[in-house]
């Protein structure tokens, strides 16, 4: 088992006041919390009126998200306005019968049966990689964190829209997603505080032209219909619905095309980037990654769905990944009604975080919270992981709704590519971390690539 620890942010000695909050935040949202965070269990605070409360206990998190789930549904008001312009009535930020039905609509598009059957893309796609791969020189350098998007989101579109979408497309709306990112940036400090807009600064008039660039975007492939290229993808199943039952608008159907394109494209690049350097920093996981995905029979293209379930040890590294460093490290909700949690009141409007980021890293639910140790994921770990300490995904029925989609995407894509080649660090490079919406590694993580194995072209 390894002893590496990797980097985080300070943690301060005592509490930040309401103004520190603040300041820290607007920079990083993960530098405003105190050593006490990674051992209390409830914690309060106010800002600006607006009383906020942290659920930092499996009891707690499990009453929020999922027992008085009812009460905690709605997102955080900031983070609707931020959202609004680009996703409209999408899942994401939706709440009451709309999110009810949508999320109703779409859970079986997220079946393990469907994901088998998305998992050709992923491995066609991660393939295609294996074999660009093979064309830089052993010992070049590769940006990991912009190569890892380019994958993730040429898979996430081929699932929404099977072959339809150019690569120049979807580079144009993988460009636009990311400025759209950049303009809300700012109010994600608000948005996660349900703090007034004011401290946000003047960025509507930016979400609202970049949101139009990807409604262009989405529409003109929507307006192509069902064709030969789609008729397996998501869009072909909307559309399908949409005909049948006449239940959704054109314009609804680009708001939930649009949130699976951001909630799936980010998140899983950042869990393969964080992935790369974890593992490069620790060479008894990788021996042992590369002993199970050389055990892997048939090439890149050869391997199926089936190949996912004795992917192990891959799965292990993936789950500590995004253990340390979830890449949705906050979650925000908003009191529907009053309500009591270990005899505090928490009144109607009140802020409710709950973080993967405390949790994952706390003192009394881990053992050697902050060191990368994959093998605590493995079925004959000593210490069973408390499933309401561990949500990298949400929990409850607000939970991600591509939990498993993401888990064999990020599992199959690292075991892939992590047969051919090695990726590291290039010596005095230190990585450390961004946290806006999402936690990823800062700047590009450039890292160098090593052949491992040559790629052979199927006949
Ligand atoms: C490692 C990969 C992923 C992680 C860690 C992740 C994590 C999360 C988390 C924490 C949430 C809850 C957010 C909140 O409550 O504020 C969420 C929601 C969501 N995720 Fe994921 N996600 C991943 C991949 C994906 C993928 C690949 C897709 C789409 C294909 C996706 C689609 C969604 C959707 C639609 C929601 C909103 C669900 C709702 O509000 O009912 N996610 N995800």
């Amino acid at each position: 088992m390894t002893e590496f620890i990797p980097p985080f942010p300070t943690r301060h000695k005592k509490s930040l006041g309401p103004l520190d909050i603040v300041k820290y935040a607007s920079r990083d949202l993960l530098s405003i919390w105190p050593e006490s965070a990674f051992d209390r269990q409830f914690m309060a605070t106010r800002i600006i009126n607006r009383s906020i409360f942290i659920a930092n206990c499996p009891e707690v998190v499990r009453h929020v998200l999922v027992t008085n789930h009812a009460n905690y549904e709605k997102k955080s008001p900031l983070m609707r306005k931020a959202f609004e312009p680009l996703l409209g009535d999408g899942l994401f930020i939706s709440d009451g019968k709309t999110w009810q039905n949508r999320r109703a609509m779409e859970e079986p598009f997220f079946s393990e049966e469907q994901v088998a059957q998305y998992t050709e893309i992923m491995i066609k796609t991660a393939g295609e990689y294996v074999q660009n791969w093979s064309m830089l020189k052993s010992g070049s350098t590769l940006d990991v964190m912009p190569e890892m998007l380019k994958l993730s989101s040429e898979i996430i579109c081929r699932t929404l829209f099977g072959n339809q979408m150019n690569i120049e497309q979807i580079t144009q709306l993988s460009e636009n997603m990311a400025d759209y990112r950049a303009a809300v940036g700012k109010m994600d400090l608000s948005a996660f505080f349900g703090l007034p807009s004011w401290i946000s600064g003047g960025k509507k008039n930016q979400t609202a032209t970049i949101a139009n660039n990807i409604h262009l975007i989405i529409d003109k492939v929507i307006a192509e219909g069902i064709t030969s290229e789609n008729k397996d993808s998501l869009l072909a199943h909307f559309l399908t619905l949409q005909k049948s039952e006449n239940t959704l608008t054109l314009q609804q159907i680009r708001n939930e095309l649009i949130v699976l394109f951001m909630a799936g494209q980010e998140t899983t690049a950042n869990t393969l980037a964080w992935g790369w350097y974890l593992i490069s920093q620790c060479p008894e996981v990788e021996q042992r990654l590369h002993q199970e995905v050389d055990g892997l029979t048939g090439d890149s293209g050869s391997l199926s769905y089936n190949d996912f379930s004795g992917l192990t040890y891959t799965r292990a590294i993936i789950d500590e990944t995004i253990r340390l460093y979830p890449p949705v490290p906050l979650l925000t909700r908003e009191a529907g009604a009053a309500d009591v949690i270990r005899n505090r009141h928490i009144p109607i409007g009140s802020i409710m975080l709950v973080s993967p980021w405390l949790l994952h890293r706390h003192k009394l639910y881990w053992d050697k919270p902050d060191h990368f140790i994959p093998e605590r994921f493995l079925a004959d770990a000593p210490v069973p992981v408390d499933e309401f300490a561990y949500i990298p995904f949400s929990t409850g029925p607000r939970a991600c709704l591509a939990k498993f989609f993401g888990t064999v995407e990020t599992t199959l894509c690292l075991a892939i590519l992590a047969r051919h080649f090695r990726l590291t660090l290039p010596a005095g490079h230190e990585v450390t971390h961004e946290c806006r919406l999402t936690l990823r590694p800062k700047g590009n993580l450039p890292m160098q690539i090593m052949t491992r194995r040559h790629y052979s072209r199927p006949d």
